[in-house]
């Protein structure tokens, strides 16, 4: 492709220069640095468009942030008018924006949850929680599962337990691995969950205890409901029975609700959905649908005790920007005013009945599973064995039956995301209907290129 390379930086810039510099002078996450982007300019609702006027009907919330979808009126206002008042104040002044999330926060939240500190993202509200959780215990040692992923910074990636952290060197020290509660495929080969100590929750971490010593483990994480390893929702009992494990031996649980939280799964928080509450409930994107940074760790009410008289060993600059709470409040009251919640359950009812006609349809499809509009569509070469359509992290010519899906979707204005062998249905949650049945009917046509590959 022939690219200008020199602009005249005092006018707009054209599409072909926007293309310029995003390809030479920005670094794109998580990639090698060639791929030419599509130039975006807009987008509504569920929608976005690009130059040319292509629109794309967005099945994945972008990085499943975008729950209330794009240029909701009512968080473009409260940024408007915030950054009209005050756009910035440092953290340890109290400020009505910022006090007004953190009382939010404290009523939304289940249980005691309590306290909220305000940070930039889901990653640096991770680190935070573990250190806290460190400070507090006076223990060292994390357990983390295989198939989650927690942010990329040092400490967040060293939790992560999906391939990317295979570039993170040593920074995972202190972090302990258990598996995960996977029922399509049980990591024992059991067929039936239930007999799966794993799939069981407690046998398999007393187990990993009993070689750890549990006075060395301050807490365990884990994403409620795994997002980006593909969608694995926990059999009924899992998480009540790592809840119970963690009470007898005073180790702390960490709901990363980072992606499964804000209504995503049908619930506003997904631990809800198995009435449990953990110790330090973390969040970020849809707390404010991404429109500005912003994360937050909440914890419950002995921890917030504690920090009356010990320090917080934490901080940032940016810690409840006004901007972000400002975005933050607005959009905690849209989720109310538009019953957001209830939609997000409802419209997962009619997706997963939809997807289960595809799935009638389609032998590439092994499994449906999901809450709420938080959904993974596992992709087989049999159905009988469960062979995945593509090997787990497969990459380039590996992995083409499951890049010629989505191109396919995206040349046909779906934009679709998966991870290995599973696509990820997570569109905004006040998604119409009518979008959400014009979204399948493109997948339908995409999936017979996936069936193609099926014996
Ligand atoms: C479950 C979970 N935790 C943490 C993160 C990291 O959030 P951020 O990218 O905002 O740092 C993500 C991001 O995708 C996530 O899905």
């Amino acid at each position: 492709m022939e690219l200008a390379t020199e602009h005249d930086m005092t006018s707009h810039l054209d599409d072909e220069a926007i293309r310029y510099h995003h390809m030479e002078h920005y670094v794109q996450s998580w990639s090698v640095q060639n791929s030419t982007p599509p130039v975006i300019t807009g987008g509504e609702g569920s929608w976005f468009w690009d130059n040319a006027g292509k629109r794309y009907l967005d099945f994945q919330s972008q990085l499943v942030n975008l729950n209330l979808g794009y240029q909701h009126s009512a968080i473009v206002e409260a940024i408007k008018q915030q950054a009209d008042k005050l756009c910035y104040i440092g953290p340890a002044m109290a400020n009505e924006a910022r006090s007004e999330l953190a009382a939010l926060m404290k009523e939304i939240t289940p249980g005691d949850l309590t306290r909220t500190f305000f940070t930039t993202g889901g990653a640096a509200a991770n680190e935070n929680a573990i250190r806290l959780a460190r400070h507090y215990t006076g223990r060292h040692k994390i357990i983390a599962r295989y198939r989650s992923y927690h942010g990329a910074t040092a400490a967040a990636l060293g939790l992560t337990g999906d391939p990317r952290t295979w570039l993170n060197g040593t920074v995972n020290q202190g972090v302990v691995r258990m598996l995960d509660p996977y029922t399509y495929r049980t990591p024992t080969g059991h067929k039936n969950p239930q007999d799966c100590p794993v799939c069981q929750g407690a046998p398999h971490l007393e187990e990993i205890l009993m070689y750890e010593n549990p006075n060395t483990v301050a807490a365990v994480i884990l994403e409620t409901v795994v997002g980006t390893n593909g969608i694995i929702v926990p059999p009924d009992g899992y998480l009540q029975s790592i809840r119970e494990v963690c009470n007898k031996y005073g180790i702390l649980l960490i709901c990363d609700e980072v992606m499964a939280g804000f209504g995503r799964t049908g619930k506003m928080f997904a631990c809800e959905h198995w009435e449990v509450v953990p110790d330090i409930l973390t969040s970020a994107k849809g707390i404010n649908s991404g429109y500005v940074p912003l994360g937050a760790m909440t914890v419950s009410q002995p921890i917030s005790d504690w920090l009356k008289t010990n320090l917080f060993p934490g901080g940032l600059t940016y810690a409840g920007h006004p901007l972000a709470c400002a975005s933050g409040v607005a959009s905690i009251n849209a989720y109310k005013n538009e019953n957001i919640v209830e939609r997000a359950a409802k419209t997962g009812e009619l997706a997963m009945s939809l997807l289960n006609q595809l799935a009638d349809k389609h032998p590439s499809i092994g499994e449906v599973r999901g809450r709420g509009l938080f959904i993974g569509v596992e992709l087989v070469k049999n159905r009988e064995t469960r062979e995945p359509l593509v090997p787990f992290n497969a990459k380039g010519e590996a992995a083409k039956a499951m890049t010629e899906v989505t191109k396919f979707a995206m040349q046909e204005g779906l934009y679709l995301s998966t991870f290995s062998n599973v696509i990820r249905v997570t569109p905004p949650l006040n998604i119409s209907h009518e979008d959400l049945k014009h979204g399948f009917e493109i997948m339908d046509r995409a999936l017979e290129i996936a069936d193609r590959y099926t014996s």
